[in-house]
């Protein structure tokens, strides 16, 4: 049997009677690296809320690491980057860093250890001892990123990680983000409309109006649309005429 990280099985989500996902079922296999891609709007951040039990669908069902979501035991399994950054402004990148560590039942060990390793992976070492309140956009979501990383979980989820990020940084991020597929094997969900990140995923999801309009390898999309970029390939799935 196939394992799968994540499984939805004709899930819908409708809010005051407008659908905004379509019931739709889909497979993320473990150790793989997913887009789930669409322009603003289209259902993106609202599936993953499904999927992290923070929304309850109106019908189907949710299995992530082989568990019924919602379900307690995924919240230190889940490594999860809300689109807006849900920091504490008054405490300084560190404070921020060590809260979360200690929710997550870290040891002071690990805590230590992790605190520094996420602080680095994300260039914000320096900055730790500054209010977050004093943050720039990009290093807000930096440092949620270091958050989402803390506790070494199995399963990410980032929802448009890299949104007022340089792009150095965004490289690197990517770069950390294929390291940690391709060595710890962890299964990585990242949303982005940014069609530049596409081509590094193992999977892409395309959805548009909350319809998968496709998903499948980057590479197997662009020759099945003859197309040049994912641009092309969602406005040709979508059954746009250029
Ligand atoms: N809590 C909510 N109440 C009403 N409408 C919502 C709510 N959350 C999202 N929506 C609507 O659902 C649609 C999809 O939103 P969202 O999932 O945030 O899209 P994306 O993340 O792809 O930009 C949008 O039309 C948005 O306005
Ligand atoms: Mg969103």
């Amino acid at each position: 049997m196939k394992h799968y990280a994540i499984s939805l099985d004709n899930v819908e989500k409708s809010f005051h009677h407008k659908q905004v996902i379509a019931p739709l079922s889909l497979n993320i296999p473990t150790g793989q690296l997913v887009g789930l891609l669409g322009p603003s709007g289209c259902g993106k951040t609202t599936l993953i809320k499904m999927i992290m039990g923070m929304l309850k669908p109106d019908n189907g069902q949710i299995q992530a690491l082989n568990l019924a979501v919602p379900h307690q035991q995924l919240l230190s399994s889940i490594g999860y980057m809300a689109q807006s950054d849900a920091l504490y402004l008054d405490l300084t990148g560190e404070e921020n860093l060590n809260f979360f560590a200690k929710l997550y039942n870290l040891s002071k060990r690990e805590r230590t250890q992790r605190v520094v390793y996420a602080a680095q992976l994300v260039r914000l070492k320096d900055d730790l001892h500054i209010k977050v309140a004093n943050y720039s956009g990009g290093m807000k979501r930096r440092l949620s990123l270091a958050i989402a990383l803390l506790h070494n979980p199995p399963l990410l989820i980032l929802d448009e990680p890299t949104v007022g990020i340089d792009p150095v940084l965004k490289k690197e991020i990517w770069q950390e983000l294929m390291r940690l597929k391709n060595e710890d094997q962890k299964t990585i969900l990242v949303t982005t409309h940014a069609m530049d990140e596409a081509q590094k995923c193992d999977q892409l999801i395309m959805l548009r109006n909350g319809y998968i309009i496709a998903n499948d390898t980057p590479q197997a999309l662009k020759t099945q649309y003859d197309a040049q970029d994912f641009d092309e390939v969602f406005l040709k799935a979508g059954g746009e005429v250029l």
